[in-house]
């Protein structure tokens, strides 16, 4: 399937919010499914366009199963421990809908509202305490991580007290550098869930965890060493996506004085705001499967055993769904945006996701009116395509 305008995949972006250049269709023929190379020279289908993603995110003949030989990895680090079992991003239907089923109850829009007070005094504490220290501050450490970070332990029932070694562990598995640091990183964080989920099982405590722990686990529905695992996900899922939101999200509005300013003026605007900024920076970008069957799509065949990757970025500005795509538009309906994914494996916690940020970001212009970049923009370092998009730091002062 390769040809002469095949692109290497994953790229680095070369300015945070916009997806780089050559995932673009000009230099894809305009073509809405087209190959890609991988690291290790092999060639995927890589999917552009908006209708494609949304058809082939529902069907059944994609595959989520990383422990499938076929399974495409971005990188080398994340090829390496293949082998090792993911729970509910990683398993296919039917198994995946028990384990979903399990946990939607904790992640419905009324369970999300009523988190809504706590999610606003976490905001405000932190903020008092960037007040109380001063400026400069490092954004990303003293309210992007850890906004999410707490909320995300509330919810589960773990510990805040221990972040600086999940925030570590969580940094080495997404970002290695190398396979064996992902490895050690998955090990750790086993080890941690393995002991915690025992002090409960001896002391129940409040939180999503300890009601799985009472209603899963003791009735057999799930083994220790599958719950070990689930609690990892939602631990590493629940705070670096939104951690890179709220950091690049401050960045673009920053680098966006007009869409800023109306984002202030008005409190009715946050909802799609959120979404806009969603759509535009699409942090996942990258979404992969593996065919399991023939696929005809955007005017090719997929193989079974094929590898596919959703460019998320791409997507959600393909010109046929949305008016001048790489234009910040805070008032447009960006609703049927895929920077959460779309059908099973739709992200989880997207509704949480979403109150953190519309709390978040107007709580922090409101408090720090004068907020701005510390350093000049090109300075601020960013990460590369092969992980969660987002600020590696950033500098502000107000
Ligand atoms: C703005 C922040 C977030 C973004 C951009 C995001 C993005 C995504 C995407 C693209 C997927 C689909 C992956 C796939 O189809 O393979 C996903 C799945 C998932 N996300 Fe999120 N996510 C965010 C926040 C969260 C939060 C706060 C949680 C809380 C626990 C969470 C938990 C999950 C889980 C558990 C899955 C797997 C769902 C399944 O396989 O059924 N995410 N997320």
């Amino acid at each position: 399937m390769a040809d002469a305008e095949t692109v290497s995949f994953p790229q680095n972006r070369t300015c945070p919010y916009h997806p780089p250049t050559e995932y673009r269709s000009e230099h894809r023929g305009q073509r809405p499914v087209s190959p890609a190379r991988l690291f290790d020279g092999r060639t995927v289908w890589l999917v552009t366009g908006h209708t494609e993603a949304r058809s082939l995110l529902v069907d059944q003949r994609l595959s989520s199963d990383r422990e499938n030989p076929a399974f495409p990895f971005f990188a080398e680090r994340l090829a390496g421990t293949a082998l090792r079992r993911v729970e509910l991003l990683g398993v296919d239907d039917p198994e995946h809908n028990v384990q979903r089923r399990m946990l939607i109850p904790s992640f419905t829009v009324r369970r999300t509202a009523a988190l809504r007070p706590q999610i606003q005094e976490t905001v405000d504490r932190l903020l008092d305490t960037m007040v109380e220290q001063g400026p400069p501050a490092d954004l990303v450490d003293s309210f992007a991580l850890p906004v999410p970070s707490m909320v995300i332990c509330a919810l589960l029932g773990v510990p805040y007290d221990d972040h600086e070694f999940f925030e570590a562990q969580s940094r080495k598995l997404l970002r290695g550098p190398k396979s064996s640091d992902v490895e050690a990183a998955r090990d750790a964080l086993d080890e941690y869930f393995r002991v915690l989920i025992e002090r409960k099982r001896a002391t129940p405590g409040e939180g999503l965890l300890d009601e799985l722990i009472a209603n899963q686990l003791e009735s057999g529905a799930v083994d220790h060493d599958e719950l070990v695992r689930l609690a990892q996900i939602l631990l590493i899922a629940g705070h670096e996506t939104t951690a890179n939101m709220i950091s690049l999200g401050t960045f673009t509005l920053l680098q966006h004085p007009d869409q800023l300013a109306r984002m202030r003026e008005s409190e009715g605007l946050m909802a799609s705001a959120v979404e806009e900024l969603l759509r535009f920076l699409s942090i996942a970008d990258g979404i992969s499967r593996v065919a399991v069957d023939d696929i005809e799509v955007g005017g090719v065949t997929i193989r079974a055993g094929d590898g596919v990757i959703l460019t998320t970025s791409v997507i959600n500005r393909d010109e046929n769904v949305y008016a001048h795509p790489d234009d910040l538009d805070l008032g447009r309906n960006a609703r049927n945006h895929v920077a959460f994914g779309f059908g099973v494996h739709q992200c989880l916690g997207q509704n949480l996701a979403r109150a953190e940020l519309e709390i978040a970001l107007p709580a922090l212009f409101d408090r720090l009116p004068d907020l701005r970049l510390a350093v000049p923009a090109e300075e601020i370092p960013f990460k590369p395509g092969d992980t969660i998009q987002g600020l590696l730091e950033m500098p502000v002062t107000w």
